[in-house]
This record gives C-alpha cells, sequence and structure tokens, in this order.
C-alpha cells in the first residue's frame, strides 16, 4: 500500500441524531470520533481539507421522499468535500493527489477509488473553487443558464438569492454568455452593493429592505427574460409578474421554504404562464454530469483570467461545521460556504 504519512486511528465525524422539525438545533447533531480506516483493494484513504455546505443538506435531515435519500440517523452525514489522499490501494491515484469526492462533514474519508476525482488542471485556481464556482455549485449555475433557460445574447436576466454560492455565479455567467442586464436579489445593503460593485450585475434589490414584488418593476423597467430561481415563494411570484412573453424561468431550488414548518403561501399568479407562455422547467444538476467537461473548458479560463469573481465564506474547523450550515441557511455567507479543516 502507497502512504503517505502516519495516519491517526481516529477522527471527527458530524452525525444526524435527530430529525429537525422547522430551523435545525445544535441537539439535532453530534461530533462523534470514529475509527479511521486503512482502505482495501480498490480504495483510498482521504485527510478532507475543506468541507462544502449546501442547502439540499437540509433536505436530506427529513424523513421524506425525495431525489436524495434523507441522511441516516447516527451515521456520518455526507457532502461534498477536497481532500489529500493520505493512503491508496487504487490505480492512479497516490499519496499526496487532491481529489474531490462526496463524504464530507468528517476528517478522515476511507472510499472506494471511483467516487474520488482528481482535481482537473484548469489553470491557477485556488483548490477551493473546485468546491465553488468550479463544482457543483457552478455546474448548477452553467446547466440552469444554458441548459434550463436557454440565456441568448440580449436577454434581461433576474437572478434570486445572488448573494450566495449559486446565484453569484448564475449573475456572472448570465452576463459572460450574453445577457444585456443582469439583476440580482440579496438579504442586505452590503451584499447589494456588492453584486453592482464587484460581480458586474447591473442592478441589485435589497428583499428584506421593501418585498420583492415592489422592487423588481422599478428595476426591471423593460421587463426579465429569465429568471434563475433559488428562492420561489415571494421571488418566483415577483418575476412571473415581470417576465416578458415567450420569458423562461430555470427552477433551481427554493430556500425561502426548506425550514418553514407551513408551505409557503404562493405564488398565486401562476395564470401568467398561460397568457405570457412562459417555460418553467426545474432541474437537478446531477441529471447533468455529461455537461462538465464543457463547463470546464467554458468557465475554467473565464475563472483563471479573472473574468469571473469567486467568493467564499470560508469557517475554520471541524467542531463549527453545523454553526456555519445554520448560518449559511440564514443568510451569513456571502459567496460558496465551506469549512477549512486542519491539514
Ligand atoms: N437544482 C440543483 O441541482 C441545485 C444545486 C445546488 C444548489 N441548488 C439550490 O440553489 C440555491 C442556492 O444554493 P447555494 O448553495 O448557492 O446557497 P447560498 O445561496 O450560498 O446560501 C443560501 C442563501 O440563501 C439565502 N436565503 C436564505 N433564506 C432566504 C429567504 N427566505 N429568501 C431569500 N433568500 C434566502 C441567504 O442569502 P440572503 O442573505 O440573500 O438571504 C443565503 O446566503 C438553493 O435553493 C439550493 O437548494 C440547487
Amino acid at each position: 500500500m502507497a502512504q503517505a504519512t502516519t495516519v491517526p486511528t481516529t477522527g471527527r465525524a458530524w452525525h444526524l441524531i435527530a430529525r429537525p422539525v422547522g430551523w435545525p438545533t445544535d441537539a439535532d447533531f453530534a461530533l462523534r470520533e470514529e475509527p479511521v480506516r486503512q482502505p482495501r483493494a480498490g480504495e483510498v484513504l482521504v485527510r478532507n481539507r475543506y468541507l462544502s455546505l449546501d442547502p439540499y443538506m437540509r433536505g436530506r435531515m427529513n424523513d421524506a421522499r425525495s431525489y436524495v435519500p434523507p441522511f441516516r440517523l447516527d451515521e456520518a452525514m455526507t457532502g461534498d468535500a477536497v481532500g489529500e489522499v493520505l493512503a491508496s490501494e487504487a490505480e492512479g491515484l497516490a499519496p499526496g493527489d487532491l481529489v474531490s469526492h462526496p463524504f464530507g462533514w468528517r476528517e478522515f474519508a476511507t472510499l472506494p477509488a471511483r467516487y474520488a476525482s482528481p482535481l482537473p488542471a484548469v489553470g491557477e485556481v485556488p483548490v477551493t473553487a473546485h468546491l465553488g464556482v468550479l463544482g457543483m455549485t457552478g455546474l448548477t449555475a452553467y446547466v440552469g443558464l444554458r441548459e434550463i433557460a436557454k440565456v441568448r445574447e440580449g436577454d434581461v436576466v433576474f437572478v434570486s438569492g445572488a448573494g450566495g454560492a449559486v446565484g453569484g455565479a448564475a449573475g456572472q455567467l448570465a452576463r459572460l454568455m450574453g445577457a444585456s442586464r443582469v439583476i440580482g436579489s440579496a438579504g442586505g445593503a452590503e451584499k447589494v452593493r456588492a453584486l453592482t460593485e464587484e460581480l458586474g450585475f447591473d442592478a441589485g434589490i435589497d428583499y428584506r429592505a421593501a418585498p420583492i414584488g415592489e422592487q423588481l418593476p422599478e428595476a426591471a423597467p423593460k421587463g426579465i427574460d429569465v429568471y434563475f430561481d433559488n428562492v420561489g415563494g415571494d421571488h418566483l411570484e415577483a418575476a412571473l409578474d415581470v417576465l416578458n412573453v415567450h420569458g423562461r424561468v430555470a427552477v433551481c431550488g427554493s430556500i425561502s421554504g426548506y425550514n418553514a414548518t407551513r408551505p409557503p403561501t404562493g405564488p398565486r399568479n401562476l395564470q401568467l404562464i398561460v397568457g405570457k407562455r412562459l417555460r418553467v422547467e426545474g432541474f437537478l444538476v446531477s441529471d447533468h454530469s455529461e455537461l462538465r467537461s464543457a463547463f470546464l473548458a467554458e468557465v475554467g479560463p473565464w475563472l483563471a483570467e479573472g473574468k469571473l469573481v469567486h467568493r467564499e465564506t470560508v469557517t475554520d474547523g471541524i467542531e463549527q461545521a453545523v454553526d456555519a450550515f445554520l448560518g449559511m441557511m440564514r443568510g451569513v455567507n456571502t459567496g460558496k460556504s465551506l469549512v477549512r479543516l486542519d491539514g
């Protein structure tokens, strides 16, 4: 077996120990010490360096049928991570290699090598970009714009959740794909300032300052052609109101309802879909992995050339991971939410 350093015998991992109702609390999670298992044939042992925090994880805490199975109670949760191979029993992977894989929420992971992807070579970009704008986050934005909304030269595009990871990438990519005007909404004056001053949006809306339905028509005097929806609820209702005839909606997520104990009211104007002949389509990034190489070929150079800004909120220490996750759900983050582990 190829092994780089002495491997600790135990490591910490976050377990879900109770199913949250509404907003999760600390009592729903436990950070537990577990044995670190040496790899068997075809496996690698990875020391995680960065853990990804993503809103869909909230859905996996519920015991409900969905497109991904729920987290099991009293087991380590999973999620994207980037780490360094410590020991390998697999061809093609050696100690020291950096890989991305789906066994996050823990310090060490022993996994079949087929789940460990070496980081693609896309020039001088930070390692963390592989969990953000060059990872699942960026691919989600790309799929929503290219494949679902089919953004065209000259489109007016509105992106909600634009201060976050997917939304920040989506707004910037829409511009690079030829949009004539890009409007973003986010919570708070500072996030909205950054949209126009740092990410190149044409207009920003602070949805906490006044109802989104009042502010969007002012930001979009000629209507919008595309809505990239991360929020749902009142934001989707506001977008339907201002969408132009034959407008397209890429429904990516609806975070305004993820911690709700009752379904949110609305949108109350779905009849507009008929009169305006709108196309409203949900999508899952996991259905579009075949676009990954086209995505990396197009977006990688934009990032390396500085045409795309990668923003992230990094929290240090595995013991902070649950607080950081809850902070992300409340909007503490700008850009991609990550946890950095000691290495
Ligand atoms: N379809 C897919 O395959 C796919 C893949 C990845 C992500 N997604 C979805 O994409 C969306 C964004 O995910 P992300 O990873 O980029 O997370 P993120 O946007 O970086 O973080 C979540 C953000 O949601 C905002 N938020 C929370 N509650 C809100 C509310 N009631 N109304 C409006 N905004 C609210 C917060 O920002 P503010 O400060 O602005 O409130 C927070 O920063 C989520 O809906 C997620 O489920 C879908």
